[in-house]
């Protein structure tokens, strides 16, 4: 599609990842050039490091850094003996998590979400919730945190192990303590986009067992307790020494860039307040750290267009439920099972959000879409 260019001038992009790399290039350049020069490329300094570096974070005991965070899913839950047929409730909107959840060989059990902040609704965890179920998946969606104090009261009674998929919501905090130290164990990406991302994949999962972290550990390296002493079919889910050494670095940047991301958020919800265009809470006691910045639009696919003629590129995070993926039929939801998912996959639309963004991007990127929403109101009247 030709593009005619936004008064700034520029593309604007969903994310910036080149930018933010060329901000620290002369120290990633330098640590990824000690590790080629260390001859250790794998499970050695730089991981172990980094574990503990992430742990001291997020404020919990162990950490144990595997190949992405899907895998951390899968082995978080295999680490919990569940077996086949055990429930493992997830919101229906959170398609990426779907998949580790599913390969640890668990039930998937869904429900539905809060049209408020499109995190798992706990009304609807009370509707699902069946004598099979036996843990909850709280997903901290766009970086907005859970309100764990709910999902905790929640899974104490029914006796439910809690799992926290931290992925989009590094840094963030619910009720002064950060995502990733309420749950029994709680999971990590690295991909590449995520507020704390690699430059490939990687992942994470945090614990304050130590029976879990040993366990988790022998099922990232083929169920080893010993080199070459296997009791277990276990998986190869290593982080590797280079992505660890620049996760190191990026670390160091995390609180101080999803604070930018903050201030951009407080902008777009300025701008957007009086527009036709429905703004996701923020949990009462939570900071969110923005992983995304997602609204509720009418008429998507033209404004995703006029958008993009400008220069101003959008994403969908996500355009389809789990239950309705081709992947999950199998699990025999109906359509409609859940439907503040299910509408939320119609009329969300992501803008862009990085900490390179600049303010006046923001403004222009708003100004677009109130002159979208006045051209078409004038073609609609
Ligand atoms: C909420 C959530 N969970 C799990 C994952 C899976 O992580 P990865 O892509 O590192 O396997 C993602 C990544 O997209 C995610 O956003």
């Amino acid at each position: 599609m030709k593009r005619t260019k936004n008064t700034i001038g520029k593309e604007i992009s969903l994310f910036n990842l080149k930018s933010e790399y060329l901000l620290i290039k002369h120290q990633i350049d330098k640590a990824i050039s000690k590790v080629l020069l260390s001859g250790s490329y794998s499970l050695a300094i730089e991981v172990e490091n980094f574990e503990k570096e992430l742990a001291a974070f997020i404020g919990i005991k162990y950490c144990i850094g595997v190949a992405s965070g899907t895998d951390a899913l899968t082995l978080a839950l295999k680490a919990l003996d569940l077996k086949k047929g055990d429930g493992v409730l997830l919101p229906a909107n959170v398609y990426p998590s779907a998949f580790g959840v599913t390969l640890s060989g668990v039930k998937l059990q869904l429900c539905d979400v809060d049209p408020n902040t499109l995190n798992l609704s706990v009304e609807s965890l009370e509707k699902v919730c069946n004598k099979t179920t036996k843990a909850i998946i709280t997903v901290h969606l766009y970086g907005n945190p859970v309100n764990m104090t709910e999902v905790m009261a929640f899974a104490k009674k029914r006796k439910l192990f809690v799992i926290e998929d931290c992925a989009q919501s590094m840094g963030a905090i619910f009720s002064g303590k950060k995502t990733g130290s309420f749950g029994i164990l709680s999971c990590f990406s690295f991909y590449p986009t995520k507020n704390l991302g690699g430059y490939g994949d990687g992942g994470a999962i945090l614990t304050n067992s130590k029976k879990l972290y040993k366990r988790v550990k022998s099922l990232r390296m083929y169920g080893e307790i010993a080199r070459y002493k296997s009791n277990e079919v276990g998986h190869n889910s290593r982080l590797d020494e280079i992505q660890a050494a620049i996760l190191r670095i990026k670390l160091r940047y995390v609180n101080r860039w999803n604070e930018k991301r903050r201030k951009l958020a407080f902008i777009y919800r300025e701008q957007l307040k009086n527009l036709p265009v429905k703004l996701l809470k923020e949990e009462q006691e939570g900071k969110s750290v923005y992983h995304l910045f997602v609204v509720y639009v009418n008429r998507r696919k033209a404004l995703t267009r006029y958008l993009q003629k400008r220069g101003i590129l959008t994403g969908i995070h996500y355009p389809i439920s789990i239950h309705l993926t081709e992947a999950f039929k199998y699990l025999k939801y109906k359509r409609g099972a859940f439907p503040v998912s299910e509408r939320s996959n119609r009329k969300i639309l992501s803008l862009p959000m990085h900490p390179n963004l600049r303010e006046n991007q923001v403004i222009e990127i708003c100004k677009n879409i109130e002159d979208f929403y006045r051209s078409s109101s004038t073609v609609n009247s």
